[in-house]
């Protein structure tokens, strides 16, 4: 028997739809940056298929040990592994007001997998925000770039450097003071955040993730934000377009 607190949520899922955000741009654009900021504001969660297979990478589950050399090489993961994980992902019970999709989906079929799957239970994707950054800007953003593995949180050597952070007498930082500014852990750097991988990241995301915008642009729920530009500036001009 259903408490009264479910049946009126269950009641109200049948009249508000879910808020079904996806978050689009290059690799570097900053989507992992503004995510958080978007999940703070409405109070849904940001579902990364790159975090969820960097997971299963770090656990070696079978979806990991298929998708580790591929990602390393900066290459795509198969439609039918991705498509797998966010159709279970979005069943779960921070989803129920909605969620933002950040790099899901990638390609054409991995677009009509999720129209399907959520017009199956009468829903759409309501919201697209485009981050839009000319291609090379994106390597320097990529090399400098460092994460806090736990929490997901993204440094810069230039751009958002942590506080601890010593540089050597070139000006290059010491990898041993590179520690998360709320834990003091230490940062890494992904394996795939390359010169060598970010080509075929940009040359797959020209081909098989550019095309997925002329699928929803009729919608008219695409909104374009430029990413060129300080993170709090682009903050600002996403949370005026929310
Ligand atoms: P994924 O983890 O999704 O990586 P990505 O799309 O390449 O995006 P990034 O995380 O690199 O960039 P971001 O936009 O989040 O940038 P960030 O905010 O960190 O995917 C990784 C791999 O997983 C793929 O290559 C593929 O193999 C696989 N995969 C994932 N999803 C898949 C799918 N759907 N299908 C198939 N395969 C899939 O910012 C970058 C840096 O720049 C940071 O250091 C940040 O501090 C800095 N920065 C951010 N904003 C600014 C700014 N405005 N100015 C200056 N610096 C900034």
């Amino acid at each position: 028997m259903e408490d009264g607190k479910a049946a009126v949520e269950n009641k109200y899922a049948k009249f508000f739809p879910r808020k079904i955000m996806i978050v689009f741009g290059p690799p570097g654009a900053g989507k992992g940056t503004q995510c958080p900021k978007i999940t703070d504001m409405l109070n849904i969660p940001q579902l990364s298929t790159g975090d969820m297979l960097r997971a299963a990478v770090a656990d070696q589950t079978e979806i990991g040990k298929k998708a580790q050399g591929l990602m390393k090489a900066g290459k795509l993961v198969s439609d039918e592994i991705v498509v797998g994980i966010i159709a279970d992902r979005i069943q779960a019970d921070d989803c129920k007001h909605g969620f933002i999709l950040d790099g899901f989906p990638r390609t054409l079929e991995q677009t009509k997998a999720l129209d399907a799957l959520l017009a199956s239970r009468g829903e759409c994707v309501n919201s697209v925000m485009a981050l839009s950054v000319p291609d090379e800007i994106l390597e320097e953003r990529i090399c400098g770039r460092w994460i806090h593995k736990k929490s997901g949180r993204s440094y810069h050597v230039k751009f958002a450097p942590p506080k601890s952070m010593e540089t050597d007498s070139s000006g290059k930082p010491i990898p041993e003071s590179m520690k998360d500014d709320e834990t003091g852990e230490a940062l890494m750097q992904r394996p795939d955040d390359t010169a060598k991988a970010l080509v075929n990241r940009l040359k797959d995301y020209h081909k098989m993730t550019v095309p997925i915008m002329s699928h929803y642009k009729p919608h008219g729920i695409v909104k374009q934000v430029n990413a060129n530009q300080k993170p709090d500036l682009v903050w600002s001009e996403l949370e005026s377009k929310l």
